[in-house]
């Protein structure tokens, strides 16, 4: 059984704050602080250059993809660290393409996220092949796969309402219909029990910023189907994904299996961090992590709208379709989170009228849900939010 006391206590929480973020970006672990402090001064500052080889930094994106391959259901060797998840996608887009070389389409929904849809539309005008880009909504993606589909590329759970696509069923379908799967689980790792392998999806993409607690700008992750492994085409031929970086070939040859994923130098002080980071997930158990999302999500529901009759649930009311984030349709969305923020209750925004709250169990309980209901009734009832200091929009919202 997971110990979520004991998880709360590894994260270093501003004091009078209560975070529902986590969605969006992950608070610091206690212990990551330290081991950076310790690669750099043990390691960048007394190895200098042979780190590389004695402190282990050039096996490291492989290393923590095995851990991150594990909370999301993917064979161990298969998943490696690197780049943005904007990267990633273009990565395994490209792949995916490249093994469906007489389809044209490419099918996403509209509640994708946009860089998703634009790493398409670049590729496409890179390839210069006559592909489309097809998106329909959420609900009508299972009828929209045909046999016209070369690659379905959706992400698992909606960056807005945390709908959350059923990946067993769509990638049966992708595959009965000769499509091959790219999933973006930047919503889903380490928020709701995947299983890749179980699923027998082809491609996946993720980030670590969110529910993995790995620090703003962590290096995203990349997951190729073993069967696809060594047939995969890098698009991104960098030295490191070369067969033999260290040869200086004067021309590319892909490395083996996920190792060609990679496509530059390795970000050692954000794996550092994002190693400690997942130091916290080896105490806890993925379903127990679901099941108690659920029952504070319910709660959060249940109780928002006892007390805040303007705001209108936007995310699916089964949990079961739902990832580990709970939003409410508002139109003063932008004001009201403002004004819950200035009052310590962190959540975010996403236009035009979405209030998004991040339920993360890892160091979230049922105080701090009770606490941030409160404080939105008050919020809400009271008007708060209508001050002029609150319309003003930051450049991240
Ligand atoms: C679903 C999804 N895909 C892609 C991205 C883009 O990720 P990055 O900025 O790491 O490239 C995000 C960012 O939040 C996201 O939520």
């Amino acid at each position: 059984m997971s110990d979520f006391t004991a998880t709360r206590a590894m994260f270093d929480l501003p004091d009078g704050v209560t975070y529902l973020d986590g969605n969006s970006l992950g608070p610091l672990p206690r212990a990551a602080t330290e081991r950076m402090a310790q690669v750099m001064r043990d390691e960048w500052g007394q190895m200098l250059i042979t780190g590389w080889n004695r402190a282990g930094w050039m096996a490291q994106p492989a290393r923590m993809g095995d851990r991150i391959a594990r909370l999301i259901g993917a064979e161990p060797g298969h998943v490696v660290m690197g780049d943005t998840l904007s990267v990633k996608v273009y990565q395994a887009l490209a792949a995916a393409l490249d093994m469906r070389p007489d389809r044209r389409v490419i099918l996403s929904d509209s509640g994708n996220f946009p860089s998703d849809l634009y790493m398409a539309e670049g590729l496409i005008k890179a390839l210069d092949r006559g592909h489309e880009l097809r998106v329909v909504a959420p609900e009508e993606v299972e009828a929209a796969i045909s046999d016209e589909v070369a690659v379905l590329l959706l992400t698992q759970v909606d960056y807005r309402t945390g709908r959350m696509h059923d990946m067993a069923t769509l990638t049966a379908r992708a595959h009965a219909m000769g499509a091959l799967t790219v999933w973006d689980l930047a919503h889903s790792a380490g928020a709701v029990p995947v299983d890749l392998a179980g699923c027998g999806a082809d491609f996946a993409v993720g980030c670590t910023y969110k529910f993995l607690n790995g620090g703003p700008g962590a290096p995203a992750f990349i997951y190729v189907a073993p069967r696809h492994a060594d047939a995969a085409s890098p698009a991104l031929s960098g030295w490191l994904g070369h067969a033999a970086p260290f040869a200086f070939e004067p021309s590319y040859r892909p490395g083996a299996g996920i190792e060609r994923m990679r496509v530059g130098t390795p970000a050692v002080l954000a794996l550092a961090a994002l190693e400690a980071a997942l130091d916290v997930w080896d105490s806890v158990d993925m379903e127990d992590v679901r099941a108690r999302s659920v029952a504070l999500s319910e709660r959060f529901i249940a109780a928002v709208e006892a007390t805040c009759p303007a705001l209108e649930l936007a995310s699916p009311r089964d949990p079961v379709q739902r990832g580990s984030q709970v939003s409410f349709h508002f139109e003063q969305g932008y004001a009201a989170m403002q004004a819950l923020i200035a009052r310590g209750v962190i959540g975010d925004f996403r236009a035009p009228d979405i209030m998004r709250f991040g339920i993360t169990p890892l160091y979230l309980d049922e105080a701090d849900i009770d606490r941030a209901t409160a404080v939105l009734a008050e919020v809400l009832n009271k008007r708060l939010w209508d001050a002029p200091e609150y319309h003003e929009r930051a450049a991240v919202t």
